[in-house]
Parts: C-alpha cells; structure tokens; sequence
C-alpha cells in the first residue's frame, strides 16, 4: 500500500501469541518499558500491537468502540500516549466481520467511525482480522478500512489479517501494508515449518510497502528447541516477515534475547532491497536439508542453510543453485556466530549443521579485478 509506510517489514510486539486474552493496561505499559530496557525498541521494535480483547463487548449509545472497563481503565489514547512518550508506536486489532474472534464488536460498516476513532486516540497500526465476516470476500471487505484509515488524515500501518483467504498475496499489495498467508501459527515445530513453506509461494509478491505475514513469532514461548526458535527467526528474518515479538519480554530468558536481538539477522530483514528470500534448493529424504536465500543491497547475499531432518547433516549450497558463477569467490560471514568465515569460498559453501538448526551467512562476492584477468 503506497502510505509512506512499511519500506521494511514491521518490527515490534503482539500480545496475542502469549497472552491471548489475558490483557490489560498495566501488560501494555510494563511490555514497552521492556521493550526500551532491554534494548530491543533501538534494534527496531518499536510497535506495541494490543490484539484482540482489549474492547468492551458492546459499542456505547454513539454506536462508538469502547477499552474494556475493567481491563482497560484508562483508556488506548493514555496508552498511545505512554508508548509515544517512550519513542514507540501503538497499534490496536478490529475485525472485518461483524464481532472480533473473541466476539467483541466487529468494524465491517462502521469503518469510518472506528478509523477515525483510532487516529483520535493516536494509534499507528491497525491489525484487522477476519471472523463473523457475513461470507463476504477479503478482497470486499479490507478496502473500506484502507479508505477509512487513509481518510483519517493520520499515518496508520494496514495490517491484513485475512488468514491467506483468496490468495491475498494476488490482490492486497494495493490495500493493506501486510497481509497474512496463512492460518494462525502456534508454537510447535510442525506449525511453524508449514507456514514457512506456504509463504514462500507468495515470495514474488512481497515488496517496499506491502510484506507477506506468515504470522507472528513464537521465538521464546516455551514450544520450541534453542534451534527451533533460532531457525524461525533466521527464515522469518530472510523471507522478509514481519518480526512481531509474541512471547512476554518482561521475563523472557538470556536464550530468547540472544535470538531476538541478533543485529546481523534483524538487517538482512530490514535491508532496504526488500526482496523476501526463498528455498533454492533442497535435498535428503523428504526435502529435509535446505537451502534458503535472497538477494541483499550491495550485490550481497543472504543465505540459511536449515536442517529440518532428525539427525545432524552437512548441508551444501552450490553457486548454480543461488545464481551465481562457478567461478565467482565469496567471502562469508556468519551471522549467528558473528564471525567471518576464513579463507573465500569457490564454487559451493558447505557446513555441518545441528538437526532442526540453521545456519545463516551473508555471501559477499568478489568482484573481479583487472589483474585476475
Ligand atoms: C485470529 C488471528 O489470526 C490471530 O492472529 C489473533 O488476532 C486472533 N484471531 C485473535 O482473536
């Protein structure tokens, strides 16, 4: 969506993967306090996503949305607020049905009203989910609310969250900053490899100002090994996704930080050339040792080698299958150990890498000097 907006894929936190329903006020705050304590807000996470449940169960006597008393005492524009004060944005969730999934009150008819809403109180991301949605197509339904947002006269993030319904990577790069490829991810492993693959379909379609959403992270939620969670953010990171953060940063562990906070994986995903990297290649009994990559800035490229068999495997990516010239030299860079590899490597790069692990470098080729001619 041409808005000025999503250059690079969006950086920052979601309630939903963690605390599901279980929100309120005081979570939001103590979760940007976080955010900027920790560091991860000056890494680039600076939206701070309230999902669903945050709205009260009925519209008031003006047919407006209403925070959730109990839960919400102080309202979202307080909220907005504190997060602005700290340097992070704010987004709030709607739906395009008539309720929300946790049946709260839905958008579809009201998105001028609730747009304008949301903008009073300062808000600079909308989620806009997909329930109770009266069997009327996305490709109907997500337009109003880009109108209504874009009427706002406010700079608002269009989050589409159309769970890949229709195949919205053919038709929402004109209406929404980001739309989902797929249904919800959860925190295992057979999940978060399914997703992976289906979103990789859509790579073509993903671009400056509208990115393929194979859902949120669930890097420190206690499903997954030190290496599940690291090969999930390596490959959110290089197929340009967006990095929600959906575990609780408040507690999260030293391992969660480490993944989280990698700056060498964090700037392939935000390298302004924006093109969402893809499986090249892939071997072993079921596909299982893989190789992903994708072009960087600079002529570089960013390359996971991801083991998805049992065992530990050495995992080989050869010049043809990354589109390169046998001949070409390449220096390599690791990003996980944050170390260049010594010597350049010729024809192919090859690694022993840990089962359900990845590995992920950045090729830097030489270019040819004159003498070498
Ligand atoms: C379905 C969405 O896909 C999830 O990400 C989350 O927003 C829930 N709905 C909330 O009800």
């Amino acid at each position: 969506l041409n808005n000025g907006l999503a250059s690079t894929p969006q950086m920052g936190w979601n309630s939903w993967n963690f605390f599901a329903c279980d929100i309120n006020e005081a979570v939001i705050k103590e979760t940007a306090d976080a955010l900027v304590t920790t560091g991860l807000a000056d890494l680039g996470y600076v939206f701070v996503n309230i999902d669903d449940c945050w709205s009260a169960q009925k519209r008031n006597s003006k047919g407006q949305l209403v925070p959730d008393p109990k839960t919400f005492p102080s309202g979202i524009k307080a909220l907005a607020d504190y997060v602005h004060e700290k340097g992070l944005k704010l987004g709030i969730y709607s739906d395009a049905g008539a309720f929300t999934c946790e049946v709260r009150p839905g958008s579809i008819y009201h998105e001028n009203d609730d747009a304008e809403l949301f903008a009073s109180w300062g808000v600079d991301y909308l989620k806009y989910d997909n329930c109770y949605n009266l069997g009327i197509k996305p490709k109907e339904r997500y337009p109003p609310m880009r109108d209504a947002l874009n009427a706002t006269g406010r700079t608002i993030f269009y989050s589409l969250c159309e769970w890949g319904v229709d195949d919205p990577a053919l038709w929402a790069g004109k209406i929404g900053n980001s739309w989902r490829t797929t249904e919800d991810i959860n925190d295992s492993w057979a999940s978060m490899t399914t997703i992976a693959d289906l979103n990789d379909k859509w790579a073509a379609y993903a671009g400056p100002g509208g990115w393929n959403d194979p859902d949120m992270l669930e890097v420190g939620n206690g499903g997954m090994t030190y290496q599940e969670y690291q090969a999930h953010f390596s490959i959110w990171a290089l197929m340009k996704a967006p990095l929600l953060v959906g575990c609780d940063v408040r507690n999260m562990t030293a391992e969660t930080f480490e993944i989280l906070s990698n700056k060498e994986v964090i700037a392939v995903n935000q390298d302004p050339l924006g093109v969402q990297g893809r499986k090249v290649y892939v071997s072993g009994t079921d596909d299982c040792l893989q190789v992903w990559a994708g072009p960087l800035t600079g002529h570089r490229l960013a390359v996971v080698l991801w083991n998805r068999c049992s065992k530990a495997a050495t995992i080989t990516a050869a010049w043809g299958a990354l589109g390169l010239e046998s001949s070409i030299s390449v220096s390599v860079r690791d990003l996980w150990k944050h170390q260049d590899i010594v010597g350049d490597a010729v024809a192919s790069f090859s690694a022993l890498v840990d089962a359900h692990g990845c590995e992920m470098y950045i090729f830097t080729p030489k270019t040819v000097s004159v003498s070498d001619i």
